[in-house]
């Protein structure tokens, strides 16, 4: 975490004097965009560099179920279980997931390629039932665009 520093102190300067504890949100997103996940002793690291209670931390952490708290796969794919995605059968999409790639949610395939996660809405209603994948939205899906998309990723694509 400490050669984020220089950008967390560019993130600073947007700040008020004193208000450290809000920069508490954005620094963890750097952190788990760089490493993929928040490890323990990256919350030693701010609790260090913010001068913030680790409960603190811990309350964001725990708040956003965006926040990943162990490694994933190298294709980390996230299905949303919320009510429009539910209502178009995202949970007949979640067992074809878990079918297909041999994991339940939660879970990392043994090669490391795979993860499988469930989530809340990702604001995607519309085009709805969603799945992302390492952050990219796939709408509308369909147990055949699934398969199609899985396949890809295995290739690399
Ligand atoms: S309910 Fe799935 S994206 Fe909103």
């Amino acid at each position: 975490m400490k050669h984020l520093i220089p950008e967390f102190e560019k993130l600073r300067e947007r700040f008020p004097e004193g208000f450290d504890s809000s920069l508490v949100l954005p620094c963890l997103r750097r952190i788990q965009e760089e490493r993929g996940f928040v490890a323990d002793s990256d919350i030693e690291g701010l609790v260090a560099y913010l001068g913030v209670p680790r409960i603190q931390i811990e309350e964001v952490l725990s708040f956003y179920g965006q926040f990943r708290r162990a490694p994933v796969g190298r294709c980390h794919v996230e299905a949303c279980r919320n009510l429009s995605c539910s209502l178009l059968g995202a949970e007949r999409l979640i067992d074809h997931l878990s079918k297909k790639l041999g994991i339940r949610p939660g879970e990392t395939t043994p090669d490391g390629e795979f993860s499988l996660a469930t989530v809340e809405c990702m604001a995607s209603c519309g085009t709805a039932p969603m799945v992302a994948v390492n952050g990219s939205y796939h709408e509308a899906m369909t147990a055949e665009k699934l398969d199609a998309l899985l396949d890809s990723k295995r290739r690399g694509d």
